[in-house]
């Protein structure tokens, strides 16, 4: 059945300024924002406190399962995730659960256990997903795919200004070196790698602004609109 309002998948690899387009891009079209990065890494957060190894994949499997997943919107309409409702939003952004995250979302068993959830979170349309498999696996039949890229180093830099800005220490050689380990396991894992969708248009935005590339993705949405 067709749904009343789109769906919109983001994809692409750590520090293309997916969170802040996406963001953008749901608040100009009132649209809800799903970070699905977010549960990969509450699922490394609450692994590491249940004593669950990133490496095992039936036990992050087991554990996912009995969690509860959800997002509250702070005043800014930035997604804050919830586990077993408790605001977990600052604990799921340092460096050592994002490599975690990276790790547990090599799992089968986790992508399935997550999958669910996600395609509720979106089924009704009217929301933007952002992640790297949305387009591919979570909402192949979504009405708009983009695949935001940037070069490593543009990326990393965003990341270092991101962390700083959230009073945490960042060096730039050590995040360029997270991103490419990231951009790594991530492009080659066998189960749903970062790759573009083959109907995704692919937008760089190492030499855009973040105006222009939300102004490129909604323009792409009303389009869908009027035709
Ligand atoms: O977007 P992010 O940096 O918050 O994502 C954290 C990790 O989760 C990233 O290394 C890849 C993984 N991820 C994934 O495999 N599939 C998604 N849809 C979203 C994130």
């Amino acid at each position: 059945m067709a749904r009343a309002k789109p769906v919109i998948a983001i994809d692409g690899p750590a520090g293309a300024g997916k969170s802040t387009v996406a963001h953008r891009v749901a608040q100009t079209l009132d649209f809800v924002l799903v970070d699905t990065g977010a549960l990969y890494r509450g699922v490394a957060l609450a692994a590491r406190e249940a004593a669950v190894e990133w490496s095992d994949g039936p036990g992050l499997a087991r554990l996912t399962q009995g969690l509860d997943f959800a997002f509250a919107s702070d005043a800014r309409g930035v997604p804050r995730l919830l586990i077993d409702g408790v605001d977990r939003a600052d604990e799921i952004r340092t460096p050592e659960i994002s490599m975690g995250a990276s790790h547990v979302s090599k799992h089968p068993e986790v992508r399935a256990a997550l999958l669910d959830l996600q395609r509720r979170l979106g089924c009704e349309g009217g929301v933007v997903l952002e992640g790297r498999d949305i387009g591919t696996v979570v909402f192949p039949d979504a009405e708009a795919k983009v695949f935001l890229t940037a070069d490593p180093r543009t990326r990393a830099q965003r990341r270092v200004s991101d962390l700083r800005g959230r009073g945490l220490e960042a060096d730039l050689e050590s995040t360029l070196r997270e991103v490419r380990e990231r951009d790594q396991q991530d492009s080659h894992r066998p189960v749903a790698p970062l790759k573009p969708a083959l109907d995704a248009i692919e937008l760089d935005s190492s030499g855009m602004t973040i105006d222009q590339v939300v102004e490129t993705i909604v323009e792409l949405v009303r389009k869908l609109r009027t035709s």
